[in-house]
């Protein structure tokens, strides 16, 4: 099967990776070469639908982590526990709060999307005010030629920025997806108004829809009541959400939305794909399934990678249930490059 189009979005094949799981789509450079998948190593990553970055915002940001790139071997024990107050494996899932930890755009820009022209790529940008949008979208603009990238995302709805997001929501949409020269998709939360924001969405020009971003969770340890992340409050993902994944679509559909969908929400499998496809979804994204293990687990890498290779042929082969529910919106191609 060849490329697939969601409205104005070319996909390589159907099934995407999701916002920031694979890093940038290209390694940091330093001592340490964190940021990316071990499975990035047996799987090449052009085989993807799509690779989704990180959130990139205007300003480089630590978050609740770091940006650190030039840790020596021997600080590896202190990092690596210091991971530990932002990413959690939890109940059938993991719950995490990185806060936008992100290079910022100008560098992604500079550094790493060179590095990644032979992925399609996905550019996820998140922002705290209207401008924030505006900019970032400029900046793809200005660096990225159209049709040269499959869309820019836009990340309004992170559980762990500690950020309201509502009152920006109606000036992001009227300001910055039209002054976008890419296709625009909006990422959704099942912890908010889905249905309505993807109304709005629709009215605004948005091409498509991811659904949806990691649910706001929390867990405490139990003899002494402390948070386990830094943050208190992060985001859940992977098997625990599947359902609650699987609702938010189905419920898109159910309320007459019609653009197109990319459902992310604890896929592993083949029939978790299937699954999806059945409540409405257009394309599917792998998330945690592409990067989160225990460190042990790591060292199964390989077999992972098999295992999602064997997954990308079965999606580029067919026999996914299309929901027939997409939506082409011409406006984009006529839209000029500002
Ligand atoms: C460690 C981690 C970091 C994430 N960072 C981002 C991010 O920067 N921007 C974003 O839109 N979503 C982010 N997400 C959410 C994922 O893109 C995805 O929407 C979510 O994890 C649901 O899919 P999954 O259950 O398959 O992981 C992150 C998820 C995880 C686990």
């Amino acid at each position: 099967m060849g490329e697939v189009w969601l409205g104005d979005i070319r996909l390589r094949n159907r099934l995407v990776t999701s916002s920031s799981l694979l890093g940038y789509g290209a390694p940091d450079p330093g001592v340490v070469p964190y940021g990316m998948s071990p499975i990035s190593r047996f799987v090449p990553l052009e085989r993807f639908g799509a690779v989704t970055t990180r959130t990139l915002t205007v300003q480089p940001r630590d978050g609740h982590f770091t940006n650190r790139t030039d840790w020596p071997v021997r600080a590896l024990p202190s990092l690596l526990r210091r991971y530990t107050t932002v990413l959690r494996r939890v109940d059938s899932g993991w719950i995490n709060a990185f806060g936008w930890c992100n290079i910022g755009i100008e560098t992604y820009l500079r550094d790493y999307y060179p590095r990644t022209r032979a992925q399609n790529t996905i550019i996820s940008v998140g922002g705290f005010c209207v401008d924030d949008f505006v900019t970032l979208v400029d900046a793809v603009n200005t660096a990225v030629p159209a049709g040269e990238i499959a869309a820019v995302e836009f990340n309004v709805s992170c559980p762990n920025v500690d950020h309201d997001f509502e009152p920006i929501l109606a000036g992001v949409l009227t300001d910055a997806v039209p002054a976008s020269r890419h296709p625009v998709i909006l990422k959704l939360s099942a912890d908010r108004d889905y249905v309505g924001h993807a109304r709005r969405a629709a009215a605004a020009g948005v091409s498509a829809l991811t659904a949806i971003n990691t649910v706001r969770a929390l867990r405490l340890d139990p003899r002494t009541g402390a948070p386990w992340l830094a943050n208190r409050y992060g985001g859940l993902s992977g098997r625990a959400v599947k359902p609650i994944g699987l609702r938010v679509v189905a419920e898109l559909r159910d309320a007459g939305i019609t653009l197109p969908v990319i459902a992310t929400g604890g896929i592993r499998s083949f029939d978790d794909c299937r699954e999806y496809f059945w409540a409405g979804a257009d394309a599917v994204s792998l998330g945690s399934a592409s990067w989160l293990a225990s460190y042990p687990g790591y060292l199964l890498a390989p077999l992972w990678g098999w295992r999602i290779r064997s997954l990308l042929r079965k999606v580029e082969a067919g026999g996914l249930p299309v929901s027939g529910k997409r939506c082409y919106n011409p406006q984009r191609h006529s839209r000029g490059s500002r």
